[in-house]
């Protein structure tokens, strides 16, 4: 019963035919997304992966064809030769590209069969798991919708190569198997079976081989390429996933964020004709912690932080007291009208706090007649009324106060405030905001490992006047470096390297990274430093976050073709998997248990 395609070519796809083209002779093939036998006459949504047409079978035309196209099941695979005629007025679809046409069929040839799919391959009405999308992820790909987020990324990779191509980036391929890049995560670890007991590690980035190559000469390079990170998995987070890598020599921080807004402006306009306002907003990282709690600051609507440190002091309330005269602040968020918050709604936020290491937080309700709170009485009414001036809170608002260290205060309320800019409908549908975060700290303490550690990764430059503090207050000295965060998601950072040995040195010394570790794990690098190395920095994009932000999915799992669970799996192929014991011994390898 089934045919072949011998003979037919395909003129047209799925989605290209339009109203003009009616009394054309058309071949089309795909999948038959469903059939309906309307007395007599039979419909088929015919699907292919530019979109869908509908074609026709009429008895009276031809009736052994229409016979045939009674056996149609949902995703039979076949091929129609027809003439495209317009839909009887009353039948035209508006919301479908080709709505306004169909293919009246003269040749059908079913070329494969199809057993029912364990979902309906529909964009709406499928309330299916994700665990059974992603097992049949052949058939998921199928929707339209699902389908459009891997044509719009497969747009987007093309629209960044032509424009970097234009700016007279080359593009290299860096090696998968090979030392472990320090990018912070851990990594995952490929045995060698040809040096027993050694191993390569999949690259974190390809941070160190972008930097060799600008020693190379190659000067500017870029990449879209895969990255390996063996961490704690998010809705934005995969073990394995794509970054439009960047690296450029004889350049300041000016030069990068050139560049960037132009790919950026290009990749706005290209896929959602949307007119980007250049250069973007700068924040310094100590402005966006102030302002925002947080260093991505989601800028697309207000409710900002104030610090009320210096008025807390002025306060009889023991917790703040104590909290500040251990160095930490007592930071507020003022949320206009939320004063009808309930109880319930109040220790909701509370314990979302919590979530984020706030030890309380503590509310005031502005009414007519001052503050309800339990805090008031023990504020002098000038005390609160310098609050509410610094707040410019007015009745009806709600005033959340968390005493704490700066990190956990502020990381706090940053939370609470992006929660409440979403349960209460704030943040404008359809609106971007691009933010550069600057001068970061290059370092920071971990209390766990007792040392510092570097914020953005050891090769990143110090700003130049802040040298002379590495060996004194390291946490205090700037890093030349930027991160690029789009409505509220580092989409990317970068930096400055440090290109001359004795600051790298110096870096490191910082790090608590020994003369002979630092030669170790990075030694090939040091060494290139040595052999003329050219001032340079560049920076990378997660791809898969920037397609996510555009196409307006939730999860980068979305614009990902195969993407992996929460663990790490990959349900489709089962990956990982056991091995067999021999395997194990040919790389020297054995089991636990
Ligand atoms: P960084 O580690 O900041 O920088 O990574 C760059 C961007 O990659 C994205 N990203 C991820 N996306 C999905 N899943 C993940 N697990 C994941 N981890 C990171 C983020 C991030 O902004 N070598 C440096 C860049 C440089 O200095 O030039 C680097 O990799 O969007």
């Amino acid at each position: 019963m089934l045919e072949s395609l011998e003979g037919l070519e395909r003129t047209h796809s799925c989605g290209g035919l339009r109203i003009s083209d009616v009394g054309k002779e058309v071949v089309l093939m795909g999948w038959v997304q469903r059939a309906r036998d309307h007395g007599g006459v039979i419909f088929v949504d015919l699907r292919d992966r530019e979109g869908m047409t509908q074609v026709v079978f009429n008895p009276e035309v031809q009736p052994d064809t229409h016979k045939k196209a009674g056996a149609l099941r949902d995703e039979w695979v076949m091929a129609v030769r027809g003439v495209v005629q317009p839909r009887p007025p009353d039948m035209v679809n508006p919301q479908m590209e080709t709505g306004e046409i169909e293919v009246l069929v003269e040749e059908l040839r079913i070329l494969n069969a199809a057993k029912t799919p364990p979902f309906e391959l529909e964009d709406f009405r499928v309330d299916v798991s994700e665990t059974l999308r992603l097992k049949y992820r052949y058939l998921d790909l199928r929707r339209p919708l699902v389908m459009k987020n891997i044509l719009f990324r497969h747009r987007a990779a093309q629209v960044t190569r032509q424009y970097l191509n234009g700016q007279g980036f080359i593009e290299v391929e860096t090696p998968i198997l090979t030392r472990s890049t320090p990018e912070g995560a851990r990594d995952y670890l490929v045995p060698s079976r040809v040096n027993p007991g050694q191993f390569y590690a999949l690259p974190q980035s390809p941070q160190l081989f972008k930097q060799l190559l600008m020693v190379a000469g190659l000067e500017r390079y870029y990449q879209i390429c895969r990255c390996f990170r063996d961490e704690d998995l998010r809705a934005d987070r995969q073990p394995e996933f794509t970054q439009i890598d960047m690296e450029m020599s004889f350049i300041t921080e000016e030069d990068i964020f050139r560049v960037v807004e132009g790919l950026m402006a290009s990749l706005f306009k290209e896929l959602l004709d949307l007119d980007l306002a250049l250069p973007f907003p700068r924040l310094t990282y100590a402005e966006c912690m102030a302002r925002f709690g947080l260093d991505r600051p989601d800028m697309r609507f207000g409710l900002e932080l104030n610090s009320v440190t210096d008025l807390a002091k002025e306060a009889e309330f023991r917790q703040f007291r104590e909290v500040v005269d251990q160095g930490g602040i007592v930071k507020t968020l003022c949320a206009p009208g939320m004063a009808r918050l309930s109880r319930k709604d109040l220790d909701d936020l509370i314990d979302l706090a919590g979530v984020y290491g706030a030890r309380g937080m503590a509310w005031v309700k502005l009414q007519a007649n001052g503050w309800q709170s339990p805090l008031a009485k023990y504020f002098p009414e000038g005390v609160k009324s310098a609050i509410n001036e610094r707040l410019q809170a007015r009745e009806g608002d709600l005033i959340l106060f968390v005493a704490d260290s700066p990190m956990v205060a502020n990381t706090a309320l940053g939370q609470i405030r992006l929660h409440l800019g979403q349960r209460e409908g704030l943040i404008p549908e359809g609106a971007y905001n691009l933010v550069w975060v600057t001068e970061f700290p290059l370092v920071e303490y971990d209390h766990e490992e007792r040392r510092h550690v570097a914020v953005h990764h050891p090769f990143t430059a110090p700003w130049e006047e802040d040298i002379p503090l590495l060996g004194t207050k390291p946490e205090k000295v700037r890093a030349r470096a930027y991160d690029l965060v789009l409505n509220g998601q580092e989409i990317g950072g970068g930096s400055i390297r440090n290109y001359r040995r004795d600051v790298q040195d110096k870096v490191f010394d910082v790090l608590g990274l020994s003369k002979e570790e630092a030669e170790e794990k990075f030694g090939f690098l040091l060494e290139a430093l040595d052999y003329g190395a050219p001032p340079h920095g560049g920076v990378a994009f997660g791809f898969d976050r920037l397609v996510a932000i555009l196409c307006g999915v939730k999860s980068i799992r979305e614009v990902i073709a195969f993407p992996k669970t929460q663990k790490a799996a990959c349900l489709m192929t089962r990956a990982p998997a056991k091995v067999e014991t021999e395997q194990l011994l040919e790389l020297g390898l054995r089991l636990e248990k």
